[in-house]
């Protein structure tokens, strides 16, 4: 049967006006079809096309496989080739303007054409771009037919999942012939007091006709409240394409972008001709200064500041790499409620929808571009297109994030391979030149792996603001002879393992993994995948988290640190084979449960009062456990169980953490923290019986009916008490009534191989987690988690 490609969701673009720009979301209405058939271009294809919505990762649907070509360390998720399209009809009125289609970000080799025209390729899967469709299209009553095939094909091509398809957002957007330039605003505060801030606005206008010559630009600041606080305008004669155009304003009583307070100002651009406003547009910006100095580390708006960073990669756990703004501000708020101030992109940018709840959320960001260059660390990855597109792509990434106040470095590189040899100096200067012609704000940075300067060319090219230092905590003590008047930072650090919820003894002494032979470690590892979760086992570049922060904090000099990872991530399984299948790094697993080293984070980088006891208390009668307890805001913890002390332990300069060893017997176990004899906290924990019930708790209670918001439902496995049962691994299916769907499920399990997609899961120690669509219908939605032999859980969430 032969069915013609784009034909469900036709959508007339409807334009605002007809001198100003119209941004429309170009996300619905695609149809799809995963096929190596490369006519895909020509409409009329057979049929197994399917309709989908954007962002669309189509990997993460698909089920994990031991032969996925990607591996394990690439999520052991199928890659592929896959074909979008998307019919539409174009107003008459948009004939004599120009339209844009903007792709956030493809993974990857995308290529498009606009009804058989082939409009150009772009190879790399995380940086922004856009086509101009204006010559091909059809106006009127005809429609144009968009077509994207995008080659995730050669693999493996990365060391981590990627994803596949058109992941990030698309829009098309309409001007005038005449407009402001693609990122064709820069919004730098060049000087920053208490009394003003002086903002400069660097403009590049597109002049596309022999129309519009003489044009005045206008730009309004305006505050958080909308206020305008600041006003500019300047008159310009157009010469043809691109004119450049640079004006002033002031802000009186500037209210300061930091990660406590992170306020955030608008600058509303508009071109004139005559008095008919021919273009608007809007750029987030922020007021604020920075300044890393080698002896005192970081500082923001003059006052010290660690950089309490970790990694993130760009998976969404269970929604693979489709970008979501809800998957977004979760994780973030978990970082948050941390005590996390920074965020390193690894090893990519990431997608506009992160940056902006960077800004508004308080984070600073270091975005990086690559992981590697013309040396490659996988056989098909994007060393092979470095030569011809790094350019573009590094060019891509600073014009797109350049006004973002939380956008702090730029990172050209991750470990990359040039390091090694005298190629890394040469490159490593045209890179930074490239970065330096587009932006002098802000430092560039390089995440480097070989500390000795004398083995170092990219740290020889003398080229970077800021040195960035991954692993090799066992030299930053010697840091200023190292690197003497050079400012540091620790780029990336710890690449410590544990899975949530599962405990080895004992736990006072280091386990290294992989196996290596300086290390001489025999550890076998789980027979079910497992790692231990006490802050002791790490891979042998890293340390535990103790180790490393121990070091970061005391020294002025570093100015800060990137904890390897922030989240637990789609593939990179260390230490295990198939079927691990996503990462043991992360503070948080992926289903975004904390493990327990959180809170060793959040008594360090907090004001929170703290007290975390740990583990869970059940095990064989007369097994010794060690128990183990992260706290603050006091001088001592005090241990009973069932009742009867276990004594008092204090924290000393080296340790985040105090223990007691402890013949198991069952009952309750608890910590009560103290300074000066008062009780700060108290803790505790139960022998569980069998899962008796769910308990299910949603993220929010109130969504957003706009369509794209999610809910995060967390299914606890308890017994009669009340009590989570640590070893529960029920079948939990769950539902969603009056509206939505349930998008996808996780437990946090790295080895697990259940389907992520779909509405059931097993509770991996206890938990679960539904990720449901909350959809556009305003009203209740009761969600349920339903298991044979337990009491179900429910929930209700309200959509507004
Ligand atoms: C680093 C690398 C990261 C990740 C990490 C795992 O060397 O930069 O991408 O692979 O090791 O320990």
């Amino acid at each position: 049967m032969k069915k013609l490609i784009g034909c469900i969701g036709l959508l007339m673009v409807a334009l605002l006006g007809n001198a100003q720009r119209s941004i429309t979301d170009f996300n619905s209405g695609w149809q799809f079809v995963l096929s190596n058939d490369t006519t895909g271009q020509q409409p009329g294809l057979d049929a197994g096309w399917k309709s989908v919505a954007l962002p669309h990762d189509w990997s993460i649907e698909l089920p994990f496989s031991e032969k996925a070509p990607a591996t394990n360390q690439g999520g052991a998720l199928p890659g592929g080739m896959g074909w979008y399209s998307k019919r539409f009809v174009m107003p008459s009125t948009a004939k004599a303007r120009q339209t844009y289609i903007e792709f956030d970000g493809v993974y990857r080799n995308s290529e498009v054409w606009i009804n058989g025209r082939y409009l150009g390729k772009w190879p790399y899967g995380y940086t922004s771009f856009r086509y101009d469709l204006s010559p091909y299209l059809n106006y009127g009553p005809k429609s144009n037919d968009l077509v994207v095939k995008v080659d995730n094909s050669r693999q493996p091509n990365s060391r981590w999942y990627t994803g596949s398809g058109i992941y990030r957002n698309v829009r098309l957007v309409t001007t005038a012939t005449t407009a402001l330039a693609y990122h064709g605003v820069f919004v730098t505060t060049p000087v920053i007091t208490k009394q003003k801030a002086t903002v400069n606005i660097a403009v590049q206008v597109l002049r596309n006709s022999t129309q519009y010559k003489n044009v005045q630009v206008v730009c309004y600041a305006y505050d958080a409240a909308g206020k305008q606080v600041g006003f500019a305008s300047k008159a310009a004669a157009l010469q043809d394409t691109l004119n450049s155009l640079e004006q002033q304003l002031e802000i009186q009583q500037p209210r300061l972008w930091s990660t406590d307070k992170p306020v955030v100002y608008r600058l509303v651009t508009k071109l004139y001709w005559g008095s008919t406003v021919i273009d608007t547009y809007t750029t987030r910006f922020g007021i604020r200064y920075f300044d890393f100095d080698a002896a005192k580390g970081f500082s923001l708006n003059g006052k010290p500041l660690k950089l309490l960073g970790v990694c993130m990669h760009h998976d969404l756990g269970a929604l693979g790499a489709a970008v979501n703004r809800a998957a977004i501000n979760r994780q973030l708020s978990i970082l948050k409620e941390m005590g996390c101030n920074a965020i390193r992109t690894a090893h990519n940018p990431p997608a506009p929808e992160f940056l902006d709840a960077c800004d508004s959320m308080g984070f600073l960001v270091m975005d990086e571009s690559f992981d590697m260059w013309k040396k490659k660390k996988n056989k098909f990855d994007y060393y092979s297109d470095f030569t011809e597109w790094h350019e573009k792509d590094l060019m891509a990434m600073v014009l797109r994030d350049r006004n973002h106040p939380s956008v702090f470095m730029w990172s050209i590189g991750n470990e990359i391979r040039e390091q090694f040899d005298s190629s890394g100096i040469k490159l490593t200067r045209e890179l930074v030149n490239m970065v330096k012609r587009l932006d002098t704000t802000r430092p560039v940075t390089c995440a480097l792996s070989e500390w000795d300067p004398a083995k170092n060319f990219i740290y020889q090219s003398g080229a970077l603001d800021v040195i960035g230092l991954n692993y090799h905590q066992e030299v930053y003590k010697d840091i200023p002879k190292i690197y003497p008047g050079r400012k540091v930072l620790a780029s990336e650090t710890m690449s410590a393992l544990a899975s949530r919820g599962h405990y080895d003894m004992p736990s006072d002494s280091m386990r290294y993994w992989p196996q290596n032979k300086t290390l001489k470690f025999v550890d076998k590892g789980n027979a079910d995948y497992t790692v231990s979760a006490y802050d002791h086992v790490a891979a042998y570049w890293g340390s535990s988290h103790e180790e490393t922060w121990r070091i970061v904090k005391r020294y002025d000099f570093i100015a800060g640190l990137f904890v390897w990872s922030g989240f637990d991530f789609l593939g990179e399984p260390v230490p295990y084979p198939w079927p691990a299948r996503s990462s043991y790094y992360g503070i948080v697993d992926l289903a975004g449960f904390a493990k327990d080293v959180y809170y060793m984070y959040q008594s360090e980088w907090t004001n929170k009062t703290v007290l975390h006891l740990f583990p869970h208390w059940n095990w064989q009668p007369g097994k010794m456990v060690d128990v183990w307890a992260y706290y603050n805001h006091a001088d001592e913890v005090e241990l009973y169980l069932n009742g009867e002390s276990l004594g008092k332990r204090q924290k000393n300069a080296d340790s985040f953490h105090v223990m007691w060893r402890v013949a198991y017997e069952p009952g309750s176990l608890m910590a009560v923290s103290r300074k000066n004899g008062k009780e700060i906290a108290r803790k505790i924990i139960k022998t569980a019986g069998q899962p008796h019930r769910i308990i299910l708790q949603a993220d929010k209670k109130i969504f957003h009916a706009g369509g794209e918001d999610l809910a995060f439902v967390t299914a606890t496995v308890v017994d009669k008490e009340g009590n989570t049962v640590p070893f529960a691994s029920n079948k939990i299916t769950f539902y969603i009534k009056g509206g939505g769907e349930i998008r996808a499920v996780d437990n946090g399990n790295p080895a697990g191989l259940e389907p992520l997609k779909g509405n059931k899961i097993s509770a991996y120690k206890g938990l679960a987690l539904a990720i449901a669509a909350t959809g556009t219908k305003k009203g209740r939605l009761h969600i349920e988690a339903v298991s044979e032999g337990l009491v179900l859980g429910v929930t209700v969430v309200e959509v507004r």
